[in-house]
């Protein structure tokens, strides 16, 4: 289970896209790409063609967050794109088995996003369908918010299930945690067994956002 770090590029200067990006190119391993869509979530951000402009100027790979309405219409396209993976939410997919098919047909991880009142268990039987799961600690929509430790005890499941689910073969389906994670964090999410973390202010608020990547690494690695 190797610690991956995703920086959120929803707390970066939207006017300087290109720039945030390479700022954690050398520290990051992805970089977090946050689509709304003022329907799923209360807040409108980007699309289909910032995504598309970013990813000729991105060296790492785009992790593609919808939270969106109708992802089974939307979410291929982004990994058509070139998206290195696409999450589209448990909440809002009518179809997720044909969606997440979709999305590795078209060559990205497929992801399933789960929002803090959501239970993984009704779930479960999806996870032989994802290279990743998502577990939202924050209600999604916004940068900044506080980590709500109530979904600590979903990480801890989540990870049981994968491990039943993929006997011998555990670290295939990467788990995320995504909102509120911080180097005060970071610790608690690792040690229930989330292994990729995305982390928007606590990486673009900091005067040096490769330095706080690397920061967060070390704290998830201890
Ligand atoms: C929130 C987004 C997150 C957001 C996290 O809905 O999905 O990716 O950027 O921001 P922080 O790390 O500031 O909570
Ligand atoms: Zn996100």
């Amino acid at each position: 289970m190797a610690v991956q770090i995703s920086p959120s590029i929803l707390s970066a200067d939207f006017a300087r896209l290109a720039e945030e990006a390479k700022a954690v190119e050398d520290a990051a391993d992805w970089l977090h790409v946050d689509v709304m869509d003022n329907h799923f979530v209360p807040n409108l951000t980007l699309g289909l063609p910032v995504v598309e402009a970013l990813l000729k100027h991105a060296a790492l790979p785009v992790d593609c967050h919808l939270m969106i309405d109708d992802p089974d219409r939307h979410a291929p396209a982004y990994a058509e794109a070139g998206a290195g993976s696409v999450t589209i939410h448990a909440e809002a997919a009518k179809a997720p088995v044909r969606t997440l098919r979709a999305i590795k047909a078209a060559g990205a991880r497929c992801g399933l996003g789960i929002n803090p009142g959501t239970a993984i268990e009704p779930y479960a039987d999806l996870l032989d369908e994802v290279d990743m799961v998502l577990l939202m600690t924050v209600e999604p929509g916004f940068g900044g918010q506080k980590f709500l430790d109530l979904v600590l005890p979903k990480i801890t499941r989540t990870r049981a299930l994968i491990a039943a689910r993929r006997a011998g073969a555990e670290g295939e389906i990467w788990l995320q945690v995504d909102g509120g994670v911080s180097e005060e964090t970071i610790e608690r999410c690792a040690e229930a067994g989330a292994d990729v973390f995305v982390a928007g202010s606590a990486v673009y608020g900091a005067q040096d956002p490769a330095q706080a990547t690397r920061d967060l690494r070390a704290q998830a690695e201890r």
